[in-house]
């Protein structure tokens, strides 16, 4: 059976990129047509400044959301990395296979560092290795597919080489995995400046919309979405990409294509109101979930345990595997 793993980051509310990126699709069809795993990669939000008691509430609050976006935990295994020891294990060995090189050519890694320096702080040595944390959570479980959206394709790429480089020189030990990405929305824009990701780590702002927001905060939000001057309505997200955002946002939650949806609009002002009403609809089930599991938090704690019970015993042989093959004397 193929297997999937994807995780998510607990260093800001979730957003609506997030949800249409990633979440609505592992919830939707993942989780039903494969043996999947989705985490709540806690450690991985330690490589910038972080506050601990936001990071755990963070924690708890991604995991909720990911069962209110409709995980069943009795179908997919849903867990926090920092439970399960086989990551940090892992990682350490990958980082005798990795290069600094490969890691300072990280997009990623520039703009967290660049942005780091620029308010004055220090980069975390964690920050350049993380990527291969990530690796370490994909080729622990042997995955075949990691659901992801646009802005981690360089990571899953990476995670590839390493499985590739580790399994020539080592032996065959890990699964090669391949980064899946949604037809549409796998990269959604900041409203108010579409030439950015909408980012959860970003500053609070009118441009992004939160899994969380009230219907007239979402509705407020993408009426004022930035646009541009053209008179027609056309999907070029290069040339025009405030249009296009909101037409792929409204064609993510509408099932529609983006193109063809652009030919029935004619202004701004209706495109806006469509698909600030079809993000509603969209978030509204997950906000009520989320709503009834925040009553019942002993749920969620269940969920993880057992969760990361799974986990522990899918990714023990594989961290064992990669310990034997690179040269680690077994424990006598
Ligand atoms: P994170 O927490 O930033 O994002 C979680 C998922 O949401 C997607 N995403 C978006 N998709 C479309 N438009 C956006 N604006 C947008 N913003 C975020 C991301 O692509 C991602 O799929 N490094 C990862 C977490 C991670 C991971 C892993 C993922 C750690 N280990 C192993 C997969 C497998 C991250 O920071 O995602």
């Amino acid at each position: 059976m193929t297997r999937i793993f994807s995780g998510i980051k607990p260093t800001g509310h979730l957003t609506l990129g997030n949800y249409l990126g990633a979440m609505r699709r592992w919830a939707a069809e993942d989780q039903h047509r494969a043996d999947a795993l989705f985490c709540v990669v806690d450690l991985h939000a330690l490589t910038v400044d972080h506050d601990p008691a936001r990071v755990r509430r963070l924690s708890r609050q991604a995991a909720s959301l990911l069962l209110a976006t409709g995980l069943d935990p009795e179908v997919c295994t849903v867990f926090v990395q920092s439970h399960v020891d086989e990551h940090a294990r892992l990682s350490y060995v990958l980082e005798c296979v990795a290069t600094d090189g490969e890691m300072r050519r990280m997009i990623q890694y520039r703009e967290k560092a660049a942005r780091e320096r620029e308010r004055g702080g220090s980069v975390r040595l964690s920050l350049l290795t993380y990527p291969v944390l990530m690796a370490a959570d994909i080729l622990a479980y042997a995955a075949d597919e990691v659901p992801v959206g646009d802005d981690q394709a360089q990571h899953v790429e990476l995670t590839r080489d390493l499985a590739v480089r580790f399994n020539q020189r080592y032996g065959h030990t890990f699964t090669v995995p391949r980064a899946t990405r949604p037809a549409v929305a796998a990269r959604v824009m900041n409203l108010q400046d579409p030439a950015s990701k909408m980012g959860k780590s970003d500053d609070v702002g009118p441009g992004i919309v939160y899994l969380l927001d009230e219907p007239d905060v979402v509705r407020r939000k993408v009426m004022r979405a930035v646009t541009d001057s053209g008179r027609d309505i056309v999907h070029d997200p290069q040339a025009r990409p405030g249009p296009a955002n909101l037409l792929e946002i409204l064609a993510a939650c509408t099932g529609g294509d983006p193109v063809r949806l652009a030919g029935g609009y004619t202004s701004y002002g209706a495109l806006k109101k469509d698909t600030a009403e079809v993000v509603i609809e969209a978030l509204r089930p997950v906000r009520e979930r989320h709503r009834e599991l925040c009553a019942d938090p002993g749920r969620v704690d269940e969920v993880l345990r057992r969760g990361a019970e799974r986990a522990r015993a899918m990714a023990r042989p594989t961290v064992d595997a990669a310990y034997r093959a690179i040269g680690l004397l077994p424990p006598l």
